[in-house]
């Protein structure tokens, strides 16, 4: 299974990204933990990307693609993987299409705004191991410490409500463009994401016929 999760910031990408690792036995490659690991580990990629990512913007379609590139030509890619962030632009969509990579299915987790900036004002993330809480729909099993790997949670820098604003205006214009895009191909499942994890879950795998 070769899958492209596309949805606003905070709609449940990362959390339906690892329902589906599970299911599917596939990795799930998220741009946006490649770009903070990069950030933490002080790399050029990090640096550039963080003076984007502080400003809710998009990384530059050339460098993105880089990164995809490499990152897509590892070994534990080839029995297929989950695409959580990427493509976020039309330019990233059509340079994926032009690659020999054939992508199964594009999944848009559909979420209003008003619960999108609900969730990520509550949203929790373990620094170490990437795996996110929330502060009443995803509690941790002992208050801000994380279930998986026993790092202390943290906020997101980019979760900040000005920050959200400007991501969620990038993504009405930069990104909901390849629902189109994709719908026009065939290739677009949707699945309704304002319930609960579990439901959401359940409609998900739903949508993509499991
Ligand atoms: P990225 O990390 O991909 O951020 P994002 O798309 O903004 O998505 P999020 O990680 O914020 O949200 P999510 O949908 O995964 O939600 P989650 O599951 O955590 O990218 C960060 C930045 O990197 C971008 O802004 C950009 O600058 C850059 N970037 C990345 N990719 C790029 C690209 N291709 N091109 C250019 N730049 C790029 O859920 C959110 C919260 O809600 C959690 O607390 C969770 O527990 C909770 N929750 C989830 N589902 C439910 C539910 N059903 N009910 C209740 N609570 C829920």
């Amino acid at each position: 299974m070769k899958l492209i999760l596309l949805a606003a910031p905070g709609a449940g990408k990362g959390t339906q990204a690892e329902k589906l690792c599970e299911h599917f036995g596939i990795p799930s490659i998220s741009t946006g933990a490649i770009l903070r690991k990069n950030i933490k580990d002080g790399t050029e990629l990090g640096k550039i990307a963080k003076t984007y990512i502080d400003d809710g913007k998009l990384i530059p379609d050339d460098i993105m693609i880089k990164v995809m590139d490499a990152r897509l030509a590892e070994d534990d890619c080839k029995n297929g993987f989950i695409l959580d962030g990427f493509p976020r632009t039309l330019a990233q969509a059509e340079k994926l299409d032009e690659s020999d990579i054939k992508i199964d299915y594009v999944l848009n987790i559909d979420v209003p705004d008003e619960v999108i900036i609900d969730r990520l004002s509550g949203r929790l993330e373990c620094p170490k191991c990437g795996t996110t809480f929330h502060i009443e729909h995803r509690k941790p099993k002992v208050d801000g410490i994380c279930d998986n790997c026993g790092g202390k949670l943290t906020c997101r820098e980019d979760d900040k409500p000005e920050t959200v604003k400007s991501r969620l205006n990038v993504y009405h214009t930069q990104t909901e463009p390849l629902i189109e895009y994709y719908a026009s191909k065939g290739m677009l499942r949707t699945a309704k994401g304002q319930n609960e994890i579990a439901d959401t879950t359940v409609e998900v795998l739903k949508a993509l016929g499991e």
